[in-house]
């Protein structure tokens, strides 16, 4: 007689599926206007990557959104490699700011103040009892934000080195000259003690780490960091795939 499998409880993790990644991006703006709307001092952590482009199209056409006593952070951020003259890839910085930042008021933190700092960015991170909203998208190793494969709950805000898989997938090879092999990130600690998580998954390229995470079936485990999510009494997982 085998014995009965454990299965996870998924009690506070709930699964949206939308028609297309548009459609995933309206409806996570319109979890961004709520959370606004009833705190406007909020604290909000964003991702980069290709996932949140909708998401961020939509916020920037939501004139009526008052973000002044915001505090806006970023999850993430390569570090600058030693070398001169202009870096050949974008850093997240630049991205957040061309994506939403330039367009909205609100308090911006800037990871790059901080590589020598962790502890203080994750401090500023957790002022007012932990962040409100935190938005991940997830890699293909099921990294969040950059807690790559090993990374455990408890892990801090710090400067990690890259997967291999991750430095492939963002800059198309392992290393390359000019290119960061390392990142600081929000460590998973501080992304677990948010009020709220939304994770957003979009295109088929995600459905098998999507799946494998948030299986019943597979204990959390550090081998996929975004597994952790499970645990969390209040994620929303949003995706225009059947998970
Ligand atoms: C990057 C970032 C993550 C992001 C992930 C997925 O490496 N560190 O925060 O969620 O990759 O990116 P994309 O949305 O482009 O697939």
């Amino acid at each position: 007689m085998s014995p009965e499998r454990e299965t996870e409880s998924l009690a506070g993790v709930r699964f949206v599926r939308l028609p297309n990644a548009n459609a995933v991006g309206e409806q996570a703006a319109l979890m961004v206007a709520n959370q606004l709307a009833n705190k406007p001092n909020s604290t909000l952590v964003f991702p980069t990557g290709k996932t949140p482009l909708p998401l961020y199209q939509a916020l920037r056409h939501m004139p009526e959104l008052d973000w002044h006593s915001s505090r806006l952070f970023q999850l993430d951020e390569y570090v600058k490699p030693k070398m001169a003259g202009p870096l050949p890839y974008e850093t997240f910085a630049e991205f957040m700011d061309r994506e939403l930042w330039d367009y909205i008021a609100g308090h911006k933190f800037y990871i790059q103040h901080y590589f020598q700092q962790p502890a203080d960015y994750e401090q500023l991170v957790l002022q007012g009892g932990g962040p409100d909203l935190v938005i991940l998208g997830i890699g293909g190793n099921g990294h969040v934000a950059f807690n790559e494969p090993g990374s455990s709950p408890d892990s801090p805000t710090r400067v990690i080195e890259l997967a291999e898989q991750t430095m492939v997938s963002n800059f198309g090879g392992a290393i390359k000259p000019g290119y960061p092999t390392q990142a600081m990130t929000l460590g998973l600690k501080a992304i677990l003690s948010a009020r709220e998580i939304l994770l957003l998954a979009t295109g088929e390229s995600k459905k098998a780490v999507v799946k494998a995470a948030f299986s019943p079936e597979n204990p959390p485990s550090s081998d996929c960091p975004a597994s952790w999510l499970k645990r969390h009494p209040n994620v929303t997982i949003m995706t225009d795939f059947d998970v």
